[in-house]
């Protein structure tokens, strides 16, 4: 049965922009997910495709969402022309993200209209901005479900509501956020795992929309982490990410003194193979945590160190509360204790004010640095923050010509960087079949530099001895060694 949209009475909680940036100090709920039986036979017979457009939380979602309809007996359809239900998860850090995602819901609209049963769904963090969620309603009539960051464990009710009741149920909530326990995840890998450590963000740096679309900082008590990565052992896992928008905060918001440099040392005692986490803001990195990675060698010597600006100026507008000098103190303190670690990045180029100067700024830190890698963007202004208010008079022909630059020299380091495996014997997991080739592996050293290996598939799933033989940009070629 289809419904014209006149005929659906639909259900609607909208986000609000003044209620996410809200903070309070009520305790954090822990709600433990389960399915209804009533739920479990509602996707008997249909397929489902995801698109996923966000970060490593972004996707880590989609594990869970996966997960969540196939309990719901959905399977995986190959690709989105095929599929009952299509469900994007979306991503707000920048404008280009958004434009992806609506040309994307034109391109499904034309499918809609000549299979009109398909279930359409918008999910992730741009549907919990205001703006967005307004224009769904006002615009996208025709979508059947849209749901926040705060609420996928309440998928298979809200599929039921639509299944059976054929109503948009739009339901994106502005709260702080609970803690979700216990919900099932169809890993992507069968060698690595995301481990979420902590959601949501209190930072507020000016330019950044996650605070308002992921809510407070709400850290997972370490024994549910630990006992999470336990299990992924036992199940053959080699590799864990423990992952958080500033992962050095976790536990700040927790009744004791446990923090990162703890969580870390006891996940590494599970003796997991390797251990990676992501994101440290520098604010928080403390001497506890740089000694911890030091001492325990499943703790993979990579850290990604987003420094956004060398300017003390830009920095001080971004709401980032380090300083250039800060930053490369930290580095330094790093390189020295490990001097084997990577160390990569993020920047934006042409924050409102940026003069020529700030830039050069950041070029300087670049070029003490030589970072590993680096992602680089130009500043979106985003609806709701405080730098989105912020006069902006640089002619985007300057921030793309300083993009520019700036990836030159980022290029050029990582290339130098590279250059120093050649002829090296490294650790490398071998994780899948090489994207260029199909007779190679690929992997990652435990600096996290992508490597495409001559090594044979039985191999698939152990960390190897790889010689490395070759270097590019990006990645490196390499064969395992006896
Ligand atoms: N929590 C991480 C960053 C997550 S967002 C941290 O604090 O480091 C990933 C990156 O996107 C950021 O590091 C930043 O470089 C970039 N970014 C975030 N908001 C942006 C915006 N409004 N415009 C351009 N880049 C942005
Ligand atoms: Fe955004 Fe800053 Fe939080 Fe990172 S720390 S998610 S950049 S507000
Ligand atoms: Fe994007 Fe949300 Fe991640 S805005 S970067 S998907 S936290």
């Amino acid at each position: 049965m289809v419904l014209s949209l006149k005929e659906r009475s639909d259900i609607m909680i909208l986000p609000n922009l003044k209620e996410t940036q809200k903070r309070t100090k009520n305790a954090v709920k822990t709600i433990e997910y389960s399915i209804d039986d009533k739920y479990v036979n509602l996707g008997k017979g249909k397929t489902y495709f995801i698109k996923t457009y966000g970060c490593q939380m972004n996707e880590h979602d989609t594990e869970n969402i996966k997960a969540i309809l196939e309990q719901m007996a959905f399977t995986e359809a190959e690709d989105m022309e095929k599929a009952d239900l299509i469900l994007l998860n979306t991503c707000a850090i920048r404008e280009n993200a958004h434009n992806k995602v609506f040309g994307m819901v034109g391109r499904i609209k034309h499918l809609k209209e000549s299979k009109p049963d398909i279930i359409v769904g918008l999910c992730g963090c741009m549907v919990q901005e205001e703006v967005v969620a307004l224009e769904i309603k006002n615009k996208y009539k025709w979508l059947d479900i849209v749901f926040g960051t705060h609420n996928i464990n309440n998928l298979p009710s809200l599929l039921n509501n639509f299944l059976k009741e054929k109503k948009l149920n739009l339901e994106v909530f502005s709260i702080e956020g609970d803690i979700i326990e216990n919900m099932p995840a169809k890993r992507d890998s069968k060698y690595k795992a995301w481990v979420n450590i902590m959601y949501g963000c209190d930072k507020f740096c000016t330019y950044c929309i996650v605070p308002y679309t992921r809510g407070k900082q709400r850290s997972r008590k370490p024994e549910a982490i630990i006992n999470e990565v336990k299990e992924l052992k036992n199940k053959g896992y080699k590799e864990v990410t423990l992952l958080g928008q500033n992962v050095n905060a976790y536990g700040k918001d927790l009744d004791s003194s446990y923090d990162m440099s703890n969580l870390l040392e006891d996940v590494s005692k599970t003796g997991i193979e390797r251990v990676r986490f992501v994101t440290s803001h520098p604010w928080d990195f403390t001497d506890e945590m740089i000694e911890v990675i030091k001492k325990y060698p499943n703790i993979m010597p990579y850290i990604h160190l987003p420094l956004q600006s060398g300017s003390n100026r830009i920095l001080k507008l971004m709401g980032r509360r380090y300083t250039k000098e800060s930053y490369l103190n930290l580095y330094n303190k790093l390189k020295k204790a490990m001097p084997n670690c990577s160390i990569t990045t993020d920047i934006i180029v042409g924050f409102p004010t940026e003069t020529e100067e700030d830039f050069n700024e950041t070029l300087d830190v670049v070029n003490k640095c030589k970072f590993d890698s680096a992602f680089t963007f130009i500043f979106s202004a985003r609806v709701g923050t405080p730098a989105a208010k912020m006069k902006d008079d640089t002619p985007l022909k300057i921030k793309e010509q300083r993009l520019y630059k700036l990836n030159e020299l980022i290029n050029k380091y990582a290339l130098e960087r590279n250059k120093e495996y050649l002829n090296k014997t490294v650790p490398v997991l071998l994780e899948g079949v090489s994207e260029k080739n199909e007779d190679l592996l690929m992997g990652y050293t435990d600096t996290m530099k992508l490597v495409n290996v001559k090594a044979p598939k039985k191999m698939l799933g152990l960390v190897a001895s790889v010689k490395i033989t070759d270097v590019k940009t990006w990645s490196l070629d390499g064969e395992t060694v006896k």
